[in-house]
């Protein structure tokens, strides 16, 4: 049978624009301001952007790179670099989207739920005035929250079925651009509304009494650069895959980088500010920036209800804002997936969208029926989608603690700034490049490692 041309995007641009809509997602928009209020805010946004212009960018070149020279997804990169043994390693990077798209997709169900419940509530309607209540009896009803994951994954599976250059680059320049106006516009809301000034200050003036221990905020940082490149999972191999010859690679990898970092501080403005506001007439302290669904699912609700009027479209608004945001991230998993289908077992595109499509479903019911009618099923002791999570938090760091092993050690970093070269243009970073992947990555990585660990099994007081 005739091998059929590998898809590849349209341009430079729009391989930036698909790299940084997989990269800006929930992490970005909740996970990023809790940990910088909980870090000592300037302290935690200084460290975090140091950390994703040295190893952040160092890891994504490494990956982009691997892609675009082996015309392979993650799962056969390897061997197609001429190392068959390394090939367990395309292996370990394909069950990372796997095992995260299905609980990935529960919370996109989520999000479904509370932008047809702010959407509801924009045309007049009620439902949302006990977000606890309302939350509560949402994840644990019977059917809820799997119907609304079979949705997310439906919508995410139709457009990767298009391809890639009608499917998901279509999508990104629809969502994107909408994705990031609101986010620039509800930042510049809050920063005018009364009384803002305080969560601002609290936000980006570096607090070095709230982060006693510094390997702590490094730590957090790290772990959330990785999480929200979308690092070890495959996914940069795979979008790499379809990255024309005559684009750069560090180019688009400093431009990819910018725009993550850039939406996860504009998160910031957006969330702090009003939730330091709520705490203040509430009595909440603190404690109001939680973290975990917490944040996003009952905090920021009951914050949008204190707001009047305006409250409901602001919530309307943010989660369309994060229904964006998801979908995108969930299409480049999907996507990952589904390349690795095609390129292992040699069958069309629409066959490895259904089959990606039914194990989605089928393990994402685990975590969507996790807290009503299954949720005596408890591995570990942890409701089904923590416990995902938990185990994909020690798997991504072991993954990419190898492939830094192996470009260094076994493949040489040569290669990869010779793919780095490939469009003409000087390649200044040599030094650098090769001591980090050699030596400072993989030690920075197995870190995280050692610490998610003692986070997990709750060994030294970890609680990252
Ligand atoms: N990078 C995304 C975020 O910051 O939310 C999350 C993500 C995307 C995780 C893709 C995993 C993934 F495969």
């Amino acid at each position: 049978m005739e091998k059929p041309k590998r898809a590849s995007w349209s341009g430079s641009v729009a391989f930036v624009l698909a790299a940084a809509a997989s990269a800006i997602g929930l992490g970005n928009l909740w996970r990023f301001p809790y940990l910088a209020a909980r870090y000592g805010g300037g302290v935690f946004i200084a460290v975090y952007l140091a950390l994703s212009l040295t190893l952040g960018f160092t890891l994504l070149i490494t990956e982009i790179a691997i892609g675009r020279y082996s015309r392979q997804s993650q799962l056969t990169a390897f061997r197609a670099l001429g190392h068959p043994r390394w090939n367990f390693l395309g292996v370990l990077s394909t069950i990372v989207p796997l095992f995260i798209l299905p609980y990935y997709n529960v919370i996109g169900g989520w999000v479904i739920k509370y932008f047809t419940a702010y959407l509801k509530l924009v045309a007049g309607g009620g439902g949302l005035e006990n977000p606890q209540g309302f939350f509560d009896s949402f994840i644990t009803a019977p059917w809820d929250p799997f119907v609304c994951m079979a949705i997310f994954t439906a919508v995410s599976c139709a457009v990767i079925v298009m391809g890639v250059k009608n499917g998901i680059e279509k999508a990104n320049l629809v969502m994107m651009p909408i994705l990031l106006l609101m986010a620039v516009g509800l930042a510049v809301y809050v920063a005018l509304l009364p009384g803002a000034g305080e969560g601002i200050r609290f936000y980006l003036i570096p607090d070095f009494s709230s982060c006693d221990n510094l390997g702590k905020v490094i730590l957090g940082a790290m772990g959330q650069m990785f999480y929200s490149l979308s690092l070890a999972m495959g996914i940069m191999i795979t979008y790499g895959s379809y990255m024309r010859r005559c684009d750069s690679v560090p180019k688009a990898s400093v431009r990819i980088v910018a725009a993550d970092t850039f939406v996860a501080i504009l998160s910031g403005f957006m969330i702090i500010p009003v939730v330091v506001m709520f705490a203040a007439k509430s009595g909440g302290g603190r404690a109001a920036i939680d973290a975990g669904p917490g944040l996003m699912f009952v905090t920021l609700p009951k914050v949008f209800a204190s707001l009047g009027a305006a409250g409901a479209w602001v919530g309307f608004l943010f989660f369309v804002l994060v229904l964006f945001a998801a979908f995108t991230s969930a299409i480049s998993m999907t996507e990952a997936c589904v390349a690795a289908v095609c390129d292992f077992f040699h069958i069309r595109r629409n066959a490895a969208v259904s089959a990606v499509m039914l194990w989605t479903v089928v393990l994402g019911s685990l975590s969507a029926f996790g807290y009503g009618r299954w949720a005596v099923f408890k591995p570990f002791g942890l409701p089904a989608l923590d416990f995902f999570d938990s185990s994909m938090n020690v798997l991504t760091p072991i993954v990419a603690a190898l492939i830094c092993a192996f470009v260094g050690w076994v493949l040489h970093p040569k290669r990869i700034l010779a793919e780095c070269q490939r469009d003409g243009s000087a390649v200044g970073f040599r030094l650098f490049y090769a001591v980090m992947v050699k030596f400072v990555a993989p030690l920075l990585v197995l870190a995280i490692l050692i610490s998610e660990i003692c986070r997990i099994f709750n060994i030294g007081g970890w609680r990252i």
